[in-house]
């Protein structure tokens, strides 16, 4: 449900892949939108609930010519709002408003070249203003099927060599439909396309972090009265922005607790217990459990059950120290709206569980508290913006991501104390030759891995055999999908030999260029 007062665009998803990426550009043009799978989208929710001021419809893998494909409420169509349907969605608004649409013969994917019906009308059609100013624009399709006759009251805008009806427009109604992807970085001007539909549906750009903020203070305010909140902080910048925020919004009513489970980086618990105390004076209880985390771990090797040991150890700690805060009555968590987004599953049903993911998740239940997630309507970057706006310092908001079950699930295998001292050595050395080489914001992710293996080496005059340690930097837009980073021949043998160097235990090391998928970003 919409929970905001200010302008609103709907996405409605018939699961594509890049539905995210809509949502994504119009956020980036201030824009607050929401995506809901169009299976939940009745006419009651877009007329009573949501009253959005424009809508979107996503791709999608379906086919209009099949019966039974996915619709949006034919009501859409008369709330007398501008709708812009891309791909599958272009097509499906053409069925429904009378036009035809084909199998195409032959299908169109990836890049394409778009030139304008008439140049003149191009440059004044409000969907592309802007673009054309070369005599055509680089655009990315991925389509079997194409319109061949359109509804009536449209012309064609816009054309490719297999899609004769790429760009179409009712400019009566503001209905527009594009059969290539503007939402995707490979359509050069797309993010403005995305922009001009926000602008021609007369949205103000008032989706801005100073206006989140003031709205959330209020929300806050209203949520949680006088009551006390208490917040687990992992050090990751979602869970610090939601304490940083909560404390500006009810100073005093807010205690953090930071479970160490032995599993941290190095320095990680002092930097952030000086980040909350010197930065914010926000009270943080510091639970040392990491002797029994060792301890609940010791001989397993197998990766889901690691992370299962981990999590339910994590709870119970919780758990007991939630109990010994008095008053506390509501849990805040710093869930993000990828998070919470409803996509459609392309292939149809739930997708395969690759890992069990742990965080704070799944304890409000068992603890008997009331969730406070002020973050559920922002990705990870939006977060960061909230972050500098609440005058958090750089380093954390800049920080890489950190998953909950920490160095354990870098280090296939058993989990021993000696091996996390040995793995924490080299991902220091790793990441400081990142930041010293400047290269540390250009990464999504950079940690050491410690794999179980051990191999012959030769140190001075004499044998070594020592752990093998395995070095994995990737960029990424959402951690969805990834690229093994392209570091340069002379830093990678630069930072090998430093940790060969200085850390005893490892006489090897290796770099991942694995891209996720198929691999993962973490090793476990
Ligand atoms: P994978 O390894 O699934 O990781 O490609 C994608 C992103 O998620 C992080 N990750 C986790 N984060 N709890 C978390 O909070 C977890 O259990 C967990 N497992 C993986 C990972 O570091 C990467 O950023």
């Amino acid at each position: 449900m919409a929970t905001t007062t200010h302008q609103k665009l709907l996405i409605i998803d018939f699961g594509s892949q890049v539905s995210q990426l809509i949502a994504r550009r119009l956020r980036e043009a201030q824009i607050y939108c929401e995506i809901h799978p169009y299976h939940q989208v009745t006419e009651d929710f877009i007329r009573l609930d949501f009253q959005p001021q424009a809508i979107i419809l996503s791709g999608g893998p379906e086919s209009v010519t099949q019966p039974d494909c996915p619709l949006p409420p034919p009501a859409i169509y008369e709330m007398n709002i501008p709708i812009l349907g891309i791909c599958y969605g272009q097509q499906v608004m053409m069925q429904q408003l009378g036009g035809r649409v084909e199998q195409g013969h032959p299908r169109e994917f990836g890049r394409a070249i778009l030139t304008p019906a008439d140049r003149h009308k191009a440059n004044h059609d409000p969907l592309l203003t802007g673009l054309f100013e070369e005599s055509e624009e680089i655009v990315w399709m991925s389509h079997g099927d194409r319109v061949t006759q359109l509804a009536d009251g449209f012309e064609v805008v816009a054309q490719s060599c297999h899609a004769p009806m790429a760009a179409v427009a009712d400019p009566v109604k503001k209905f527009y439909g594009l059969q290539f992807h503007p939402e995707v970085h490979h359509t050069v001007n797309g993010a403005q396309i995305i922009a001009n539909f926000g602008r021609l549906a007369g949205f103000r750009g008032d989706w801005t972090m100073s206006s989140f903020h003031d709205r959330a203070r209020v929300k806050l305010r209203r949520e949680i009265g006088d009551a006390h909140v208490i917040c687990g902080l992992s050090g990751g910048v979602d869970s610090v922005v939601t304490a940083a925020l909560i404390h500006r919004a009810l100073p005093g009513q807010l205690t953090c607790v930071f479970v160490d489970h032995g599993l941290l980086r190095e320095n990680e618990v002092r930097d952030v217990a000086s980040l909350y105390q010197k930065h914010f004076n926000i009270p943080l209880e510091v639970v040392d459990a990491s002797q029994r985390f060792l301890n609940a771990l010791q001989g397993v090797k197998e990766p889901e059950a690691k992370r299962k040991i981990i999590g339910k150890h994590f709870i119970d700690i919780f758990k007991q120290q939630a109990a010994k805060i008095t008053g506390a009555t509501h849990l805040a968590q710093g869930t993000l709206y990828p998070d919470v987004i409803e996509s459609v599953s392309p292939s149809g049903g739930p997708s395969a569980t690759i890992k069990s993911h742990h965080n704070v998740g799944g304890l409000p239940e068992q603890l008997g508290l009331q969730l406070v997630e002020p973050l559920r309507e922002l990705f990870k970057d939006e977060v960061r913006k909230l972050g500098r706006e609440l005058g958090l310092p750089r380093q954390f908001l800049q920080r890489h991501p950190f998953p909950g079950p920490g160095l354990a699930i870098r280090c296939p295998g058993e989990v021993t104390q000696e091996k996390m001292d040995i793995l924490r050595k080299a991902d220091t050395i790793f990441i400081d030759q990142i930041r010293k080489h400047g290269l540390y914001d250009d990464i999504w992710q950079a940690f050491a891995t410690l794999l179980p293996v051990k191999s012959v080496g030769v140190m001075g005059d004499d044998r070594t055999y020592e752990f093998v340690c395995a070095l994995r930097a990737v960029t990424s837009i959402d951690g969805m999908t990834a690229d093994s980073f392209a570091f340069s021949h002379a830093f990678l043998s630069e930072t090998a030999s430093k940790i060969v160097n200085e850390v005893r235990g490892i006489n090897r090391v290796l770099y991942d260029i694995t891209s996720k998928p198929p691999g993962t970003i973490e090793w476990e």
